[in-house]
């Protein structure tokens, strides 16, 4: 397997062996960190950040940081001449010009690729609108790895906003992949999950009530409503606190339920499910470095997989 070049704009983009071999070598790199510190030597990686960041981008950099490689980007895109209405097609150009790798987030869907199209280095997406978010799903699917050992069978519940939120539907298309994996859409009627990522699923329930489903979980993957897509104010308001997990509600869930986050959190995860062994979304995020090390280094050429 060879993903040296590639482009990452789409969960589908990795088949599951791919995807396996990135967790395997995210594995290798949390237990050996030493032997990946200069990998990347010499290597320059573009953060183009045209929407909001805190984890995405900081683990990026991060993680090219500990590969021995160095950063340049913006993450205030009216300080680039985007300000000045220059295209994606002519930014990712430039970029190319400078950098060995990118990574965009971008408000509009399909920006990522658009780029891809344009760019002679690989382009990472990290977020266009309300699409896909494919590394956040790798960082979801190493968490769960890691604790259950892998996929098949699972029972996992998505709670929220499942209409506009990139990370549930990216982590749906590769979850399906597997065998024996049931869905439980947990979500107001006007945040459903949308059509087109509803028939990648062969085992599916929607369903209203998220303390009903919550037994029947293995994880649960709670996310906020998403504001910023929102086209009226109104909405967000009524349908912001639609799912609330606390400390008393989770007492019905199994023992060895996961519950994650992409982060960030508004209230839909109370704070004193913090401490509980059943979160782990700070996990999460942590782990959301480690496999960004692995799709660099992979995407660089600088491992063989
Ligand atoms: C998510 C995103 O940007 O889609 N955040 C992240 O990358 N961890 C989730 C969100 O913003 O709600």
């Amino acid at each position: 397997m060879d993903l040296q070049g590639k482009h990452l704009i789409a969960p589908l983009d990795l088949t599951v062996d791919e995807m396996e071999g990135l967790f395997a070598l995210a594995k290798n790199i949390i237990a050996s960190p030493e032997d990946f510190s200069e990998i990347c030597k010499g290597k320059l990686l573009a953060t183009l950040f045209y929407e909001p960041s805190t984890r995405t981008r900081l683990s990026f950099e991060a993680a090219m940081l500990r590969l021995g490689g160095q950063v340049i980007g913006f993450s205030e895109p009216m300080s680039s001449s985007v300000s000045k209405g220059e295209s994606i097609a002519d930014t990712i150009r430039t970029v190319a010009c400078y950098a060995d790798i990118a990574v965009m987030r971008h408000p509009k869907e399909g920006s990522a690729l658009v780029a891809a199209r344009k760019s002679g280095i690989p382009v990472i997406n990290a977020g266009d609108g309300g699409h896909f978010h494919p590394t956040q799903t790798l960082t979801d699917l190493l968490t769960i790895k890691l604790e259950k050992g892998g996929f098949d069978g699972i029972t996992i519940g998505m709670c929220g906003d499942l209409k506009f939120g990139r990370t549930v539907h990216s982590l749906i298309c590769a979850l399906a992949r597997y065998s024996g994996v049931k869905f439980i859409l947990i979500s107001p009627e006007e945040l459903r999950v949308p059509e087109y990522i509803l028939d990648e699923m062969k085992d599916y329930d929607e369903v209203r009530d998220l303390s009903e489903a919550l037994p029947k979980l293995d994880v649960l993957y709670m996310t906020r409503v998403q504001q910023e897509r929102f086209f009226n104010e109104e909405d967000y308001i009524r349908l912001k606190d639609s799912y609330i997990l606390n400390a008393a509600k989770l007492k019905k869930a199994k023992d060895g339920l996961m519950v994650l986050h992409p982060l960030p959190r508004v209230k839909e995860i109370s704070t004193d499910v913090d401490d509980d062994p059943r979160a782990f979304y700070f996990k999460q995020m942590k782990n959301g470095m480690h496999i960004r090390m692995a799709l660099l280094a992979a995407l660089l050429g600088k491992v063989g997989m």
